[in-house]
């Protein structure tokens, strides 16, 4: 370490102790016979020069509540840069200061994982690709106030997951109840139906409920765990609805929702919704509970992003910062998600267009392998009879 990173460091280290002291971090003990308490800091352990940041680990004096630590993440920002991100838990805390600002913009690409059903959440602060496998962690919340980048990054999860899983294995149903997002999705192979009613939303909802007890019952028949132990497992089915909080008074779909959320893991079958706010006016705590994946685009206030990750970071996120959002799984993370425009969109799902064929209604509830296609199984391969390639609402 040079004479310079140890001046830096001595330097960083006090700024670090004055944000320790702004943000009430500190345990008094009161000494008897002196005026003066005495002041406990938390211990910073180490400090690290790395490429694009640097990494403070400190740990909290016992007695001081580590919530306040979240809390005071704005104090941390002021003593230290707006680059400063804090994570951790109960002790131990992890300081990053970051050198280059977030990365604004970037533009979706297929990307090939080893995932199963690969979500592609965007990029991080050092411009790495997170994404993750909805097969093991399942049940997505995304949310956020109007423009602040939901539907988009539906789209662009929905069409990786598309090119990822044949239409054999992966089956989606999907809800629009503003009319206006998934246009690009109707007639695709693997699209049951693209819903913008609770009527519609309901019907398919049966089909995944039949789906639910037949897995049930298949589990428990052959003794297994997950569905995908059988020897020909059924499809996955996800479940993906935008502005879901328009069905809060839609008993028939919360029930199958709520029951999904619940059991559908070992099912192979899978949540994605999104609404603007999550709070229990329009979204049951056991449900939330369940949607263990959360995305945080900007909120409106420190309350509505605490309801969805847990601390007030999402409402700090700038109008400006379309597609910007804070991924909770176990760790909090900012991300900036990738764009994927409408025309792109439908480029890259032409290839699974279905031609003649409007899903809403396509009698599906078959048998395995799956509905709704004239050539369940041949499609991906050599017989061009299924796809068109035309434009989908012509
Ligand atoms: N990841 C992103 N990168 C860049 N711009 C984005 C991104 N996501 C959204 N936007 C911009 O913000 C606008 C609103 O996004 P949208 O997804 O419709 O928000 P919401 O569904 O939350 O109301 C989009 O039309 C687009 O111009
Ligand atoms: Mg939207």
């Amino acid at each position: 370490m040079s004479v310079l990173d140890l001046l830096l460091g001595n330097r960083n280290k006090s700024k670090l102790k004055s944000a320790f002291k702004a943000a009430g971090l500190t345990r008094k003990i009161k000494r008897r016979g002196q005026a003066k308490d005495l002041e406990i800091l938390p211990t910073i352990h180490s400090v690290r020069y790395l490429d694009k940041r640097t990494e403070f680990v400190f740990t909290l004096p016992n007695g001081v509540d580590p919530e306040l630590v979240a809390k005071n993440d704005y104090v941390f920002k002021q003593y230290l840069g707006t680059q400063t991100e804090i994570s951790g838990n109960l002790k131990r805390f992890v300081v990053n200061v970051y050198k280059g600002r977030m990365p604004s913009q970037f533009d979706y690409a297929y990307t090939d994982t080893d995932h199963r059903l690969p979500i592609i959440c965007g990029i991080n602060r050092v411009g790495e690709l997170v994404t993750y496998d909805m097969a093991l962690t399942p049940h997505l919340l995304i949310t956020g106030e109007t423009g602040a980048g939901k539907s988009t990054q539906l789209r662009s999860v929905i069409t990786q997951l598309i090119l990822s899983r044949g239409p054999d294995q992966l089956r989606l149903v999907l809800g629009d109840l503003k009319m206006s997002e998934f246009h690009v999705f109707r007639n695709l192979a693997h699209v049951e139906a693209v819903c913008y009613n609770a009527g519609e939303l309901t019907k398919q909802l049966d089909w995944v409920d039949g789906e639910l007890k037949k897995r049930g019952k298949l589990l428990n028949e052959h003794e297994l765990t997950h569905i995908s132990e059988l020897p020909s497992p059924p499809p996955a089915i996800v479940v993906a609805i935008d502005e879901f909080a328009l069905l809060r008074e839609e008993k028939a779909v919360m029930r199958v929702v709520e029951d999904i959320s619940a059991i559908g893991r070992a099912l192979d079958v899978y949540l994605v919704l999104s609404q603007q706010r999550a709070d229990k006016d329009v979204m049951n705590g056991r449900l939330k509970q369940n949607l263990t994946v959360r995305m945080a685009f900007r909120a409106a206030d420190a309350i509505n992003s605490r309801i969805t990750i847990g601390s007030g970071e999402a409402a700090e996120i700038s109008i400006e910062d379309r597609g910007r959002f804070y991924l909770k799984r176990e760790q909090l993370e900012i991300l900036q998600g990738p764009f994927l425009s409408v025309e792109k969109a439908r480029a890259l799902l032409k290839p699974y267009k279905r031609r003649g064929v409007d899903s809403s209604d396509s009698p599906h509830k078959g048998e395995y392998p799956v509905p709704t296609l004239n050539d369940p199984l041949g499609l991906l391969g050599d017989s061009p009879a299924g796809f068109a390639g035309g434009d989908d609402d012509a």
